[in-house]
């Protein structure tokens, strides 16, 4: 379904990611692991359009999104959902959300949108009113989540949500992001651990010196321990 061949970028002069080719099927969640400064945000920036690439090509179901604007990645289904904090913390929970239900085709759903969201995260239903700037930094982060479940994805990129979070609320972000997956959305997620993603992936990726150097069914590259010890460090 989303299809990334020989994606090639970077920064200035420095060369960041060496043809990077990765699939992600209907329904499928895929995890990209690498160690911090492998390139792993450049390459969810580089699909959505936030980074240009300077080769390669990212198609949606054959539909060429290469050079086309982030504003027409989004309306595509591709919706990216950065790391780090809210761009929004002088609003309301609810109006980040709805932000998130911004294009056409999402605010008229926006009720049932909110809904299901509002489902998946209760706390963010309790706090509907509250400024995004007063939630703690789990809830921040699944406020960024649920503000990409407005949108109507059909790809949802997740850089590394366990950032800077403490290990419980770590856990409580990724058995909702396991929700989501059940939910049959497709995922592509960036990670630095691999024990957050262990019964998450259904496939992975290596990600080293922006190349991929394995790709392999989550289950057999998580068991390889040598591997991982050799790789992540
Ligand atoms: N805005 C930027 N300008 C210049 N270099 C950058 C920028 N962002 C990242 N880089 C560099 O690109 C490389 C990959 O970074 P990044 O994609 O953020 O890695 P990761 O997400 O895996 O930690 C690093 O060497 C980093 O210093
Ligand atoms: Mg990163």
């Amino acid at each position: 379904m989303l299809t990334v061949n020989g994606l090639t970028a970077g920064y200035g002069g420095s060369q960041v990611l060496h043809g990077v080719s990765l699939h992600v099927a209907a329904g499928e969640t895929v995890v990209v692991l690498g160690p911090n400064g492998h390139g792993k945000t450049t390459l969810l920036r580089a699909i959505s359009g936030l980074l240009r690439p300077t080769a390669g090509t990212v198609e949606l179901d054959g539909v060429n999104l290469t050079h086309l604007p982030t504003e027409a990645i989004v309306a595509a289904g591709v919706v990216h959902i950065p790391q780090g904090d809210l761009p929004f913390p002088e609003m309301t929970v609810l109006e980040n959300l709805l932000v998130g239900a911004y294009r056409p085709e999402a605010w008229a759903e926006r009720h049932e949108r909110l809904e299901r969201v509002f489902a998946l995260f209760p706390r963010l239903a309790e706090r509907r009113k509250q400024l995004a700037r007063s939630l703690s930094g789990g809830e921040r982060r699944m406020l960024a989540l649920g503000r990409g479940l407005m949108s109507k994805a059909r790809v949802l990129m997740i850089d590394e949500p366990s950032l800077g979070l403490a290990p419980l609320v770590i856990e409580q972000v990724y058995n909702t992001i396991h929700e989501i997956k059940r939910s049959g959305l497709s995922i592509l997620l960036v990670d630095e651990n691999a024990d957050h993603v262990a019964g998450l992936a259904d496939r992975m990726y290596l990600l080293e010196a922006g190349t991929l150097v394995r790709e392999g069914p989550a289950e057999e590259l998580l068991r390889d321990q040598a591997l991982l010890a050799a790789y992540l460090g």
